[in-house]
């Protein structure tokens, strides 16, 4: 068996349908992010603030190791940043299928307008900021994917259904 690994843009929707994913392929789901704020006993708004975001990078590269050396049958999402280090892409590949959940900028808006959560997101004008970044990374995120799924106007149903069919 092999892992399945959900990658995308923050507000892809990579955390809920890990959840349902894992509920339905019965398999255990680790979120990068969670993973990441249990270790450090903190949360990725403080990490960034605190310490950095090269010193949050450096700790998703340092648990895409320790799972690499894991069971092979889980679940895995991943926070929307860690497939631009080329490191973490060879990582993933190694890891198991790679799947690219693709919004557009106007979703992912509508999803996380007014969210605080995401650090890169606090700005004045986070929908510039949304389109500015997802253009720096849909290379990324392409080169990455073993399957894509277009997320616009799917149910969570629909794209799990899509999800198992193409794996
Ligand atoms: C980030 C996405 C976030 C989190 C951090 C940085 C990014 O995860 O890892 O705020 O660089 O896109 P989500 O994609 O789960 O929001």
């Amino acid at each position: 068996m092999s892992n399945i690994i959900l990658i995308g843009f923050m507000g892809s929707g990579k955390t809920t349908v890990g959840v349902r994913l894992s509920y339905h392929m019965r398999r255990t789901l680790i979120d990068t992010d969670k993973e990441i704020e249990k270790q450090q006993d903190m949360e990725i708004s403080r990490i960034f603030a605190e310490k950095g975001e090269a010193y949050f990078r450096a700790l998703e590269t340092e648990l895409l190791k320790k799972m690499i050396g894991s069971e092979h049958d889980r679940i895995i999402s991943t926070g929307g940043g860690l497939p631009v280090k080329p490191e973490n892409r060879a990582l993933l590949r190694r890891l198991g299928t790679v799947v690219y959940l693709k919004p557009s900028p106007e979703t992912v808006y509508k999803r996380l307008k007014g969210d605080t959560k995401r650090p890169l997101l606090q700005c004045p004008d986070p929908l510039a900021r949304i389109r500015e970044l997802m253009a720096e990374r849909a290379e990324v995120y392409a080169d990455a994917a073993d399957i894509t799924v277009d997320v616009d106007d799917k149910t969570f149903e629909e794209i799990i259904k899509e999800i198992e069919e193409e794996i």
